[in-house]
């Protein structure tokens, strides 16, 4: 069994009771910043992130989102300055296509395509039919794909949102100008963001000497007890043991979430790490909870 000391770098939140106590938050309250509408998307989570952060006496250099996804908590982050940096680490290609062209000069391209595109049944059908040739059209269908398919999912398999939906069918989920201000907003970061297509572990293991950089931890939900993240993501096979192996030698803080499963208290309990249960509402409104997980705390 693991019993890693708390290097002082790791701080923590964990100590005491959970910072912000065990209320839900209201979404509505936190700035959306991403083009994503992700699957499992952490928007709920970003007010304890901030917590997290503003706790600690001395600002991380680097802030490492190792399966960014929509990138929700690592854009608060960067957009709040919370860090002195921000990495995001996405290993599935087309959504890494969407980082790239946001951070390059092909950003307002983007966003200029959006808000000119003719969205209907038969537009989107037409182009998701297309393979697409460059880094930017890739972008452009994967953000068209994310907002057409139903629940925002990118995997394979997944059918177009059903007509009914708010009453406004493939365009309930479309808001062009909207999409562009936030392709704008994170274009104007670009300086503060650095994105990585690869793998999120790997990215970790070159960091883990680093007593300046913290990892925000939200890997597809496929411990055993509970696999809706396969599903979800194309990506979706994790080495969730060699994960929390990993984090337990990171010389950095980290916070790591997860779905609420028996195996997954299990690992986090042989490694002694802290482990606190978050209340969230799923999609369908229905209350849940959701595990927060970070470094073994001091004996007080
Ligand atoms: C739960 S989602 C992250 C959601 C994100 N926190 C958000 O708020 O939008 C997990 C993500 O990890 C990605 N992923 C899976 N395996 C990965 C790996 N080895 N390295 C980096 N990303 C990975 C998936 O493609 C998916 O986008």
């Amino acid at each position: 069994m693991f019993t890693p000391s708390l290097h002082p770098a790791q701080h923590s939140l964990f100590v005491g009771e959970f910072p912000l106590g065990p209320k839900i938050v209201n979404v509505a309250s936190v700035s959306q910043r991403s083009p994503f509408r992700y699957p499992g998307g952490k928007t709920w989570l970003v007010p304890e992130v901030r917590d997290w952060l503003l706790h600690k006496t001395v600002k991380p250099t680097e802030f490492i989102e190792i399966f960014a996804g929509g990138g929700i908590v690592g854009l608060t982050v960067a957009a709040e300055c919370l860090a002195e940096h921000v990495t995001l680490v996405e290993l599935d290609p087309d959504v890494a296509s969407v980082w790239r062209t946001l951070l390059s000069d092909d950003a307002e391209w983007l966003a200029q395509r959006i808000v000119q595109f003719p969205i209907s049944v038969a537009s989107a059908q037409e182009l998701l039919s297309v393979t697409p040739q460059t880094t930017r059209d890739r972008a452009f269908l994967t953000i068209l794909k994310n907002r057409v398919n139903h629940g925002g999912i990118l995997a394979p398999g997944t059918g177009l949102i059903k007509s009914g939906e708010n009453g406004k069918g493939i365009s309930s989920r479309w808001y062009p100008e909207t999409l562009a201000r936030r392709i704008r907003g994170i274009y104007a970061m670009r300086d503060r963001i650095t994105f990585i297509e690869g793998d999120g572990l790997e990215i970790m293991r070159q960091n883990a000497a680093r007593t300046d950089a913290v990892y925000f931890i939200d890997p597809p939900y496929t411990a055993p007890g509970k696999r809706a993240g396969k599903r979800l993501y194309a990506f979706n096979e994790i080495d969730h043991q060699g994960l929390f192996d990993l984090a337990s030698t990171v010389s950095g803080d980290f916070m790591m979430t997860y779905d609420n499963a028996e195996s997954v208290r299990q690992m986090a309990e042989q490694r002694n790490f802290a482990i606190h249960e978050v209340p969230m509402k799923n999609t369908h409104h229905a209350k849940m909870t959701e595990l927060l997980i970070g470094p073994t705390q001091h004996v007080l």
